[in-house]
């Protein structure tokens, strides 16, 4: 197992949770949304407000909002899951998501709101002795939760969704096809070197779509791009049920794609151009 695991640049691990299923607590769902003040904690407020309306695994009309996580007093919380662990078994093990969700993500959220609070602490002080340790925190982490939270989302049981015209023709568009897409994403994650990530996202300076490559979670980004869809490929996502063969995982993976959640992200990346 690859033991450069993201733990090791965590501050702090959560206890696991020994349920089956995501923590529910209605008390997260009190505060969910406040999407303007998410667009503006990632930097992407300039580019106005969401306009895409997702599909039956996402917020029904108008209300979509693909930065939906709990906060609380400038903290972020855990998002939940839509669907129980056990939901996405053609693809991935119950106890993997458990621990995926439970344990890696929640450490980054409290790694994520660690390196904030540390930075607002230097700020008040005036101190920035250790503010390129804390700025590094800040990425990890930073770009760790966003990335869980893109990845979870994505997902939804086995054949609960399919890829609808308007997004094969916007793949179409810019890759030659939804299936061309696919192959060039999956060649992508299955060549990551050491842990990442392949993500397709939404360039709006070229309003083009295009396929990345992520070392761990905040490497070879390219700055303004929106992710459409993410495949953890850190070995904590697949080890227990695939062991060393990643590219079976992101075979499978497909199987588990939530469509209406990906092109509710497309659309909603679109509408955030400035012209
Ligand atoms: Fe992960």
């Amino acid at each position: 197992m690859n033991h450069t695991d993201e733990t090791s640049q965590q501050t702090s691990s959560p206890a696991s949770s020994a349920t089956t299923s995501p923590p529910a607590d209605p008390a997260r769902r009190a505060f969910l949304g406040g999407g303007a003040a998410a667009l503006a904690a990632w930097g992407l407020g300039a580019f106005g407000a969401p306009t895409a309306s997702a599909g039956s695994h996402g917020a029904e009309g108008g209300g979509f909002d693909p930065f939906a996580v709990p906060k609380e007093d400038g903290a972020y919380g855990l998002f939940e899951l839509d669907y129980p662990y056990d939901a996405l078994e053609d693809a991935i093990d119950a106890k993997t998501m458990e621990l995926h969700h439970s344990i890696h993500t929640e450490s980054y959220r409290v790694g994520l709101n660690n390196a904030l609070k540390e930075l607002e602490t230097a700020r008040a002080g005036d101190d920035f002795a250790k503010v390129q340790y804390w700025q590094n925190q800040l990425a990890f982490h930073g770009a760790g939760f966003m990335l869980h939270l893109v990845f979870f989302k994505n997902m939804a049981p086995a054949g609960t969704t399919r890829p609808s015209s308007a997004l094969r023709s916007l793949m179409r568009r810019h890759f030659g096809g939804l299936e061309a897409m696919k192959r060039h994403f999956s060649a992508a994650a299955r060549t990551v070197e050491g842990s990442g990530w392949a993500i397709l996202g939404y360039q709006p300076v070229g309003d083009r779509f295009i396929i990345m490559q992520a070392e761990k979670h905040q490497n070879h980004t390219q700055w303004g791009v929106f992710p459409v869809l993410a495949i953890d490929v850190w070995e904590h996502a697949y080890y227990l049920r695939y062991q060393n063969r990643r590219a079976e995982y992101v075979d499978n993976f497909w199987k588990v794609v939530n469509w209406d959640n990906v092109e509710a992200r497309a659309l909603f990346a679109r509408g955030m151009r400035p012209s």
